[in-house]
């Protein structure tokens, strides 16, 4: 069913709606790779249509590593969104990307094992060898980036996210070899989505709300990470994420 989406937001971690969106209907459909993580909200923003999914459920029921991927975005896709904007929790590694800090990666290392990551997976279908070389589609980086300007809202441009299994957090020894590999944010969230929507022909980009220090990146390096430090820091940096969707 083509509902003619501008744009889909796909929530993370601390955030399980969208502020703003009016007219909003639901839709849960069962796809073909089984369900959704939850209802796709489908509203209006700014006059556009806009779609909302929280990746792990309205009530964070999903870890990572269960998160149908797949089944979320077949349906955006079968729903006519084009553009997907990921929210993505993220510690950060490198300074840069302290807590509470917004970023738009355009790189990515996967780290994940075991999770269905393409659509070629069924007996007879397609091998699907996609071009990832920019794991984010550029024009929408470019549009995202631009929004937050012409929004007031500061976003650092750039960056690798590395996405690992979950769902514990690193210890210091990973993060140290993440650092050394290249990565600037750790998440666990990040593949196979991006993934997944480049075999889609999807375009895709990633806004990462840095939530905490990844262990031991932190200036104080035996801090112990809590959910709730990760809630609150996903909640004062969320501020700049409506304006930024309305711009976008
Ligand atoms: N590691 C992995 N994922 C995360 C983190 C982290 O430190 N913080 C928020 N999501």
């Amino acid at each position: 069913m083509n509902l003619d989406i501008d744009l889909a937001v796909i929530g993370g971690t601390g955030l399980y709606q969208l502020a703003n969106l009016q007219d909003v209907e639901p839709h849960q459909p069962v796809t073909r790779y089984g369900a959704l993580s939850g209802p796709v909200r489908v509203g209006t923003l700014e006059g556009r249509r806009v779609a909302f999914l929280a990746r792990h459920g309205e009530g964070h029921s999903l870890p990572p590593h269960r998160v149908n991927y797949r089944a979320n975005l077949s349906a955006l896709h079968a729903f006519g969104a084009r553009r997907v904007l990921a929210l993505n929790t993220v510690g950060g590694i490198t300074g840069r990307f302290g807590p509470r800090v917004l970023a738009c990666p355009d790189q990515l290392i996967d780290y994940t094992w075991g999770r269905v990551s393409t659509f070629g997976e069924d007996e007879g279908s397609e091998v699907l060898h996609v071009d990832f070389g920019d794991p984010y589609t550029p024009s929408l980086r470019r549009e995202v980036l631009e929004a937050a300007g012409s929004a007031g809202v500061e976003l650092v441009d750039g960056g690798c996210y590395g996405a690992t299994q979950g769902p514990r957090l690193e210890t210091r020894a990973e993060i140290a070899r993440m650092r050394r590999d290249g990565c600037d944010l750790v998440g666990m969230t990040g593949m196979p989505e991006a993934g997944l929507a480049r075999e889609l022909g999807l375009d895709y980009a990633c806004l990462a709300i840095v939530a905490n220090w990844a262990a031991g990146a932190g200036p104080q390096v035996d801090e112990v990470i809590t959910f709730q430090d990760v809630l609150d820091n996903v909640a004062a940096a969320s501020a700049g994420i409506p304006p930024l969707l309305r711009a976008l």
